[in-house]
């Protein structure tokens, strides 16, 4: 029991601290990946939220060029950017988080550890083959954060709507 109880941890906990001594693209690419592997498949949110977030990372590396050497274009491309990110806005705004809190909050209780250990159960297989790609999160940060994702959602039963 206390097994499955470690791995879960594992599963979720080994990831972040990897990405966290890595660079910004790195993490930029975790969390892209990471919102494809926790959303539903059927549902645009998934995808809405990793391009918006490309998105800022653009803008940020944009603002970033402008200070170093500033010309119009430059200017010009921060400015279509931001409205490229305001365009999207809508579509993140309807994903759903709001459940997040409560599934978290649920999984800390004596039943919440049974509830972990039926989904682990239930999912083992897969489970353990994202455990496989987290542990070699430095060959492809995107797939790292899909499989930790995955895991997360399949673990937490929560999924981003
Ligand atoms: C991951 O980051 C690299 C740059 O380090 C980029 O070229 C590549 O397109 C990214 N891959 C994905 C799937 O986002
Ligand atoms: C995934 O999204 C579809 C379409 O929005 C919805 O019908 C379905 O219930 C969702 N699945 C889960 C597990 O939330
Ligand atoms: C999260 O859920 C707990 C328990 O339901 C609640 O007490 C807390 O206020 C919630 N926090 C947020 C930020 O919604």
């Amino acid at each position: 029991m206390w097994k499955l109880v470690f791995l879960a941890a594992l599963v979720i906990g080994s990831s972040s601290i990897e990405v966290e001594s890595s660079n910004s693209m790195n993490m930029k690419n975790f969390t892209v990946g990471f919102l494809a592997g926790v959303g539903n498949s059927s549902s645009t949110c998934s995808a809405s939220m990793g391009n918006a977030i490309n998105i800022i990372y653009k803008i940020v590396g944009d603002i970033s060029l402008d200070i170093k050497s500033p010309n119009l274009q430059e200017v010009i491309n921060t400015l279509n950017d931001l409205q490229t990110l305001v365009n999207n806005i809508p579509s993140v705004k309807k994903c759903d988080f709001s459940s997040l809190n409560e599934s978290l909050m649920s999984l800390f209780t004596l039943k919440g550890l049974d509830q972990l250990v039926q989904n682990y159960l239930n999912n083992g297989e897969q489970i353990f083959s994202d455990y496989n790609t987290i542990l070699k999160c430095n060959t492809n940060y995107y797939n790292c954060g899909f499989s930790s994702g995955n895991a997360f959602k399949l673990l937490s039963g929560w999924i981003l709507n």
